[in-house]
């Protein structure tokens, strides 16, 4: 037990404090009222409605179609459950990437709408402007990512590890995040010791998703961790538990006991 795990309320000045006192910053990804509860009272610190949503609760092949009333219709759910960890909203593609007018709209509406506390949004330097507006508009920014894009998968030509030919640019744009007021930056699909560089080179966290060790935090997304969604499994999810062989096993005994009248007995009728 930490003192950060009795905390009643994580705020946006928890995280940079995790950072400097060495305290490890654990967060998944939800998308609905029960998960969500799950985790908050799991004692995860930060819960992203990922626009990751898109593959694991629509069934789209990538980030690129989720909508902002998606994430908003999600959110709302999440934020109904959740009394201790920090929520934040991820902007999709498309939603701040017309006119810093149109971004900050977008911004303001999902916290407005969702009640969440913050809105994370993907790129580099090319974002520090953006993030620099929303934060003086009072919008907490989750910066990044850095390294692999998902929105950019189109320009990306696919998911590919980043940073094999150094680091040089990732440093640069976690630090123009910083100065630009971000609270924290995902880095994403970054070799370990890159990723551990860019971590070393600010003061605010770095919370990893397959970067490796040396990320301040890290994340993943719930369908991953639970072991609820195999369409693809990338190498670096570690899935602590297989709760799709569960509901597979729990529905064939259902299925059956419906067929043979085991179910509903007695007890379960009036
Ligand atoms: O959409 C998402 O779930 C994400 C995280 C995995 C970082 O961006």
């Amino acid at each position: 037990m930490s003192k950060f795990s009795e905390l009643k309320k994580i705020n946006v000045n928890t995280f940079s404090k995790m950072k400097s006192e060495g305290e490890k910053i654990a967060t998944l990804t939800a998308y609905d009222y029960t998960s969500a509860m799950m985790l908050d009272k799991a004692g995860v610190e930060l819960i992203l409605v990922g626009d990751s949503l898109g593959m694991v609760i629509n069934g789209y092949d990538s980030t690129i179609p989720v909508t902002i009333d998606e994430i908003i219709y999600h959110s709302k759910s999440v934020r109904r459950a959740v009394k201790r960890a920090f929520l934040v909203a991820d902007m999709p593609f498309g939603t701040y990437h017309i006119s810093d007018e149109q971004s900050i709209a977008n911004c303001v509406r999902v916290i407005k709408e969702t009640g969440f506390d913050a809105v994370k949004i993907e790129g580099g330097s090319n974002r520090a402007p953006l993030v620099r507006k929303l934060t003086e508009a009072g919008i907490p920014v989750m910066g990044g990512h850095i390294g692999l894009m998902p929105q950019m998968v189109n320009i990306m030509g696919g998911y590919k590890i980043q940073g094999r030919s150094g680091d040089a640019d990732m440093i640069a744009d976690a630090k123009a995040l910083e100065d630009a007021g971000a609270f924290a930056i995902v880095v994403e699909g970054v070799v370990a010791e890159v990723a551990a560089k860019v971590s070393e080179s600010i003061s605010i966290p770095t919370i990893g998703i397959g970067a490796g060790a040396g990320c301040d935090g890290q994340i993943l997304v719930f369908h991953d961790v639970f072991g609820m969604f195999d369409d693809f499994v990338p190498k670096f999810v570690k899935q602590y538990a297989d709760v799709k062989t569960i509901i597979a096993d729990a529905c064939r005994d259902y299925i059956n006991d419906v067929k043979a009248s085991r179910f509903p007995e007695e007890k379960h009728s009036f």
